[in-house]
């Protein structure tokens, strides 16, 4: 884990309220791997007092980038930081995603910001030779990740809420159809997709490793702010996760 003073390279609104950022920090780069998050100061001195965490989006060379939602004060500071501003960071922290060699197809289930952590999982796992079927859900068209933005590997099928863009429904929808040529299965959204999920008879059976939103104090499993409930007992999401096994979960427990 480091701590880096980085330098913003750019900070643009890519969707309404969802900014794309991309500093340069080599340490945390090279040591980074999907699923991972950092900690991130905020705001100048002590406040907000707490660091705010966020996934790694993608990397690129010794460059890392956030994408993230404004949704209160720590976010709304970070929007309107510019190019040359730096940020404090810690990181990269957290345990993330797992990818078995011998799994030939992988599918990414994406609810809203959910996407944030998997295009750097779609990343290495297309650079190790899987390959990769994104479910990206989203209210309306204008929610959608840009599909520029993604490897052109991917296998790419979009969910709008209001069928605006690809099919109506809901994400979780889709996950039944494409679940029996998966080899391993990867989830990122809002704690109702992962609720979904653990009730599908098809789905809940299989390995499937999310991550997990948790308020968080430290980020360093010091404060205990970030404790569930699991079926092996309490964990720490900012140290055990933020990826766990779908089925480990008491999702009646969870309060996110
Ligand atoms: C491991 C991890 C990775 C994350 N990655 C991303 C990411 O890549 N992009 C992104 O946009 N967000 C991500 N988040 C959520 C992000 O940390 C929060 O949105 C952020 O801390 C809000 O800070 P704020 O000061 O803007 O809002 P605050 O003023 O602190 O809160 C504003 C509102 O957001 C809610 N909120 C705050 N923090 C969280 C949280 N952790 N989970 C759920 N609701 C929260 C509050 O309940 C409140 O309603 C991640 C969270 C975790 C735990
Ligand atoms: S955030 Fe402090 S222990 Fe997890």
């Amino acid at each position: 884990m480091n701590q880096a003073l980085a330098p913003i390279q750019s900070c643009t609104e890519l969707l309404s309220r969802i900014y794309l950022m991309e500093v340069e920090a080599a340490e945390i780069a090279s040591a980074a791997y999907p699923g991972q998050f950092v900690m991130v100061r905020t705001g100048w001195g002590h406040d907000p007092l707490l660091r705010r965490p966020l996934s790694i989006h993608r990397t690129n060379g010794g460059q890392i980038a956030f994408l993230f939602n404004v949704v209160g004060r720590g976010t709304e500071w970070l929007a309107h930081r510019r190019q040359g501003d730096f940020l404090d960071l810690l990181g990269p922290l957290g345990k993330g995603f797992s990818i078995h060699p011998d799994s030939h197809h992988l599918l990414l289930v994406a609810g809203g910001m959910g996407i944030a952590p998997l295009v750097f999982l779609a990343q290495g796992a297309l650079a190790n030779g899987h390959s990769v079927t994104l479910l990206l859900g989203a209210r309306t068209a204008s929610l959608l990740y840009p599909k520029a933005l993604l490897p052109p590997e991917v296998e790419l099928v979009l969910v709008t809420e209001d069928g605006s863009a690809g099919k109506r429904g809901q994400v979780s929808d889709l996950v039944p159809d494409f679940s029996p040529k998966a080899s391993q299965i990867f989830a990122c959204g809002p704690v109702p997709l992962y609720q979904a999920m653990a009730t599908q008879n098809q789905v809940r059976e299989r390995p499937i490793q999310v991550s997990l939103e948790a308020r968080m104090g430290c980020g360093l499993g010091a404060c205990y702010g970030c404790t569930i409930k699991t079926r092996g007992g309490l964990k720490q999401v900012c140290k055990d996760g933020p990826v766990f096994e779908l089925r480990d979960i008491l999702w009646q427990e969870v309060r996110v």
